[in-house]
């Protein structure tokens, strides 16, 4: 399917996008619904009936880590099956084409590790990644791949409870990559805003950070968002065809 974009809307979003001597990009889970990965606010929201906020929290986890466990393996199974779509590889070319040495920073909310399998390589990501444990006694970070754990994995070094790697509600963000991100917000002159319903925070502040250090927005979503408002332009359609689009008007300016 081919989306009626308005043709003029893209060459302005390309021109925003060639002007910038720095770009930054902030992708949430819209980017990868075209690989099959579903996305948290969409349909009834909901997992063996629970609420995403039921299964993702530190309190959860205390309570009955088997479940959360069996909610972390059913996604982890999932990816086994899944593969970036041309969203995420426009992205990776535009990193790869425009934006070399360090030019460009793409911060992501989402745990699917499809940027990397992209072939994108300044990737944040803020909310961990679902192939990594770690270790809930001592900290040991481990990349176990996509095999299925057990419903109550335990730490070879030291006995302990492993956990996912990933940011559960009410958890703070690794310092370190919120850093980075901040800073590669502070410092862009465009601001990409793709596939996120912006109502997570903080990752959904760096869209008016970067507004008010004087970025344009860009926003691709399917539909408004809580974006929309401070988007110098927003393309509404499908990332996985928009981007691609944008990629193309971007090599053909050169
Ligand atoms: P959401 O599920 O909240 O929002 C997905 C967004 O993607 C919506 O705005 C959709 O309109 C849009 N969308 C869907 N399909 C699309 C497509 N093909 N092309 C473009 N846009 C599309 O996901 P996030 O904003 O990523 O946090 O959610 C943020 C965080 O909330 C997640 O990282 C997760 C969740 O709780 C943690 O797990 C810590």
């Amino acid at each position: 399917m081919n989306v009626p974009i308005d043709d003029r809307l893209i060459d302005a979003a390309a021109r925003l996008i060639s002007g910038a001597k720095k770009l930054a990009v902030l992708s949430g889970a819209g980017i990868s619904a075209e690989s099959g990965v579903p996305t948290f606010r969409g349909s009834d929201g909901l997992w063996e009936g629970h609420r995403i906020e039921e299964v993702a929290t530190p309190h959860a986890f205390r309570q009955d880590p088997a479940l959360v466990w069996r909610f972390y393996n059913q996604r982890r199974a999932n990816l086994t099956t899944i593969q970036p779509n041309p969203g995420h590889h426009a992205l990776a070319d535009l990193e790869r084409r425009q934006f070399p040495d360090g030019r460009f920073t793409l911060i992501t909310q989402n745990v699917d590790g499809l940027h990397h399998a992209a072939g994108s390589e300044r990737v944040l990501e803020l909310h961990g990644n679902l192939r990594r444990t770690r270790c809930s006694r001592c900290e040991l970070v481990a990349d176990q791949g996509l095999v299925p754990l057990e419903e109550r994995p335990i730490c070879l070094e030291c006995g302990g409870l492993l956990r996912p790697d990933i940011v559960w509600f009410g958890e703070m963000l690794p310092p370190t990559i919120w850093e980075q991100a901040a800073i590669a917000t502070a410092t862009c002159d465009a601001f990409l805003v793709v596939g996120t319903s912006a109502v997570v925070y903080p990752a959904a502040g760096l869209i008016s950070a970067a507004k008010q250090a004087g970025a344009a927005i860009i926003e691709v979503n399917l539909t408004e968002t809580e974006a929309s408002e401070l988007a110098d332009i927003a393309l509404h359609g499908p990332s996985g065809e928009i981007l691609p689009q944008l990629a193309r008007r971007l090599q053909s300016s050169n």
